[in-house]
């Protein structure tokens, strides 16, 4: 959850305000209703069956990919199906080394411990985490100075499930720790779609499978935005019409919230003519993109350049980011041809 100027885009993929609890009646809870992620479900169903055969704890899991993926809810459901508690956290919630000490101490055998934003724990408490996470013990100092000594203490055999957008972010040490590693992709438009008749089922909104397709099209790859976009079609139908949504209350209400009909908005418009006017069509190293555009670099990183790299509107190269020909389409402009350049480079060496 953040309080920035993310707050007030209908289609940022981070978690706003008033959301919680509509997040929570639609969140699944077992890996069957889990839409989409197939490769990674798969995956995981092995590993959950195994562990339980074995009777054993599930092994550390690191889970990383864009802002509202379903992380927090794959989470849950990995407790749920193996039959266990959940007890969740945050990298910068825990503060001090005593805080992680005290949560590792209160978990009973084979539980889940999530830490969300796992990249932001502190050196000193990712140095208790690692004999946790190997030899599940925890190695407390008594005493100060020269008569200090070293307890080792015993912990139950838990489960370390990590989140965080982006792996690379993790000290290398820790990220080593996680027997399973696991990215999340964004979804594709028939899961989207999916999530969509789902969601409108749960919320008890008629909805007709078009309407559903214009909604899903628009989410970026993202179940939050998903969810969101859902909830403010319905409130309109509601006040415009008659409850129920259909093709015409959404491209209504999309015109009315600014979304275009791929679900950009005005920041990745701005993001992709910079890069057009600016630096010619790239490349352009993030730094310098995030300084002529006015967002953080982090931000551009995790929200803006997934989706504009899924739609193939941007790609990365090593020298930095470059627009396509189809993003220059979508803004109504021409790329430079080859062609074109050849004659000018000609000209400019004579
Ligand atoms: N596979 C899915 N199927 C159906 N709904 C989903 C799925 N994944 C996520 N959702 C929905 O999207 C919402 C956001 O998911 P979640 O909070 O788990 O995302 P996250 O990856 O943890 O995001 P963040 O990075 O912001 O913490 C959930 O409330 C849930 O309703
Ligand atoms: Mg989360």
């Amino acid at each position: 959850m953040i309080e920035n100027n993310q707050d007030r885009r209908v289609i940022t993929p981070d978690k706003k305000r008033d959301e919680s609890e509509i997040e929570l009646s639609l969140r699944p809870k077992s890996l069957d209703e889990y839409i989409g992620q197939e490769k990674l479900k798969e995956k995981m169903k092995i590993f959950i069956d195994a562990a339980k055969m074995r009777e054993e704890s599930l092994d550390h899991v690191l889970l990383y990919g864009p802002p509202g993926l379903g992380k927090t809810t794959l989470s849950s459901i990995i407790a749920n199906e193996m039959g266990v508690s959940i007890r969740i956290t945050s990298g910068p919630a825990i503060e001090r080394p005593g805080d992680l000490a005290a949560i590792l101490t209160n978990l009973q055998e084979n539980d889940v411990l999530f830490i969300d934003e796992i990249h932001r724990l502190s050196r000193s408490v990712e140095e208790v985490l690692y004999p946790s996470m190997e030899d599940y013990a925890l190695d407390i100092i008594i005493g100060k100075g020269p008569s200090a000594r070293t307890v080792r203490l015993d912990l139950p055999r838990f489960t370390l499930i990590g989140a965080t957008t982006r792996a690379g972010l993790l000290t290398s040490p820790l990220r080593d720790r996680f027997g399973v590693i696991c990215k999340l992709d964004l979804y594709e438009v028939k899961n989207l779609k999916k999530i969509v008749l789902r969601s409108a089922d749960i919320l008890g909104v008629p909805i007709d499978d078009g309407s559903a397709s214009l909604i899903a099209v628009r989410s970026r790859g993202t179940p939050r935005i998903v969810n969101r976009l859902l909830k403010r079609v319905r409130d309109y139908a509601q006040v415009m019409g008659d409850g129920s949504i259909n093709e015409d209350t959404v491209a209504k209400a999309m015109t009315l919230l600014e979304v275009d009909p791929l679900g950009l908005d005005g920041v990745d418009r701005k993001i992709l003519k910079t890069i057009i006017v600016k630096f010619d069509g790239g490349p352009v190293g993030l730094d310098t993109l995030a300084a002529s555009t006015g967002e953080e670099r982090n931000t551009i990183e995790d929200v803006y350049e997934p989706y504009l790299l899924q739609l193939g509107f941007i790609n990365r190269t090593p020298r930095g980011r470059v627009v396509t020909s189809r993003g220059y389409r979508h803004l109504g402009m021409e790329k430079k041809g080859e062609e074109e350049i050849t004659i000018w480079d000609l000209e400019e060496g004579r």
